[in-house]
């Protein structure tokens, strides 16, 4: 029988861990689904994306790890998924370890290592930053201009 995983995110700028994970998902199996958190469904976990679900959804259905795309609504849902799309293996990245242990009675629970020094939240902070930045250096330079304006 085909084994068939499961995992669940929001997926925003998308980045290298990302790839990285779900290539190890798709090896644990042969059919990987991502249950990808709906916009609303951030706005319920106090998150918001850069991107929004459609578009995140659409550039996961291109990865070729990846066989099927579905909207994640809410907490809930898990265990529904897990009966109906007849699932062998939970995973998720390892920042969740023993958070779903209790899916445990319906299928295997797995916990993949992440990749060091990259998420979605310090790619936010890095552009945070850079904008900080480059508003700086037009600061600075309406000011040099000021001043060359005021010396004429
Ligand atoms: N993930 C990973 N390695 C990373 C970042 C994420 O393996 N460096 C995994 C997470 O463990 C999760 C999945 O990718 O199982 C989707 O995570 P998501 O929360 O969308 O990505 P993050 O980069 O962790 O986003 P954030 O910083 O907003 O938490």
């Amino acid at each position: 029988m085909p084994k068939r995983v499961i995992t669940y995110g929001t997926f925003d700028l998308f980045h290298i861990g990302h790839v990285r994970l779900l290539q190890r998902l798709a090896s644990l199996g042969d059919h990987l689904t991502v249950c990808v958190s709906t916009d609303e469904f951030n706005a319920i976990k106090g998150k918001s994306s850069v991107i929004p679900y459609d578009q995140r959804a659409e550039i996961l259905s291109a990865c070729r790890f990846v066989d099927a795309v579905l909207p994640e609504n809410d907490w809930a849902q898990k265990r529904t998924d897990i009966v109906e799309q007849k699932i062998d293996i939970f995973a998720m990245g390892n920042d969740w370890s023993g958070k779903f242990d209790d899916l445990g009675d319906l299928c295997e629970v797995v916990y993949l290592p992440r990749t060091e020094d990259i998420s979605t939240t310090s790619l936010k902070a890095y552009m945070d930053a850079l904008r900080s930045e480059q508003l700086g250096e037009i600061k600075h330079l309406i000011e040099t201009l000021n001043d060359k304006a005021a010396s004429l």
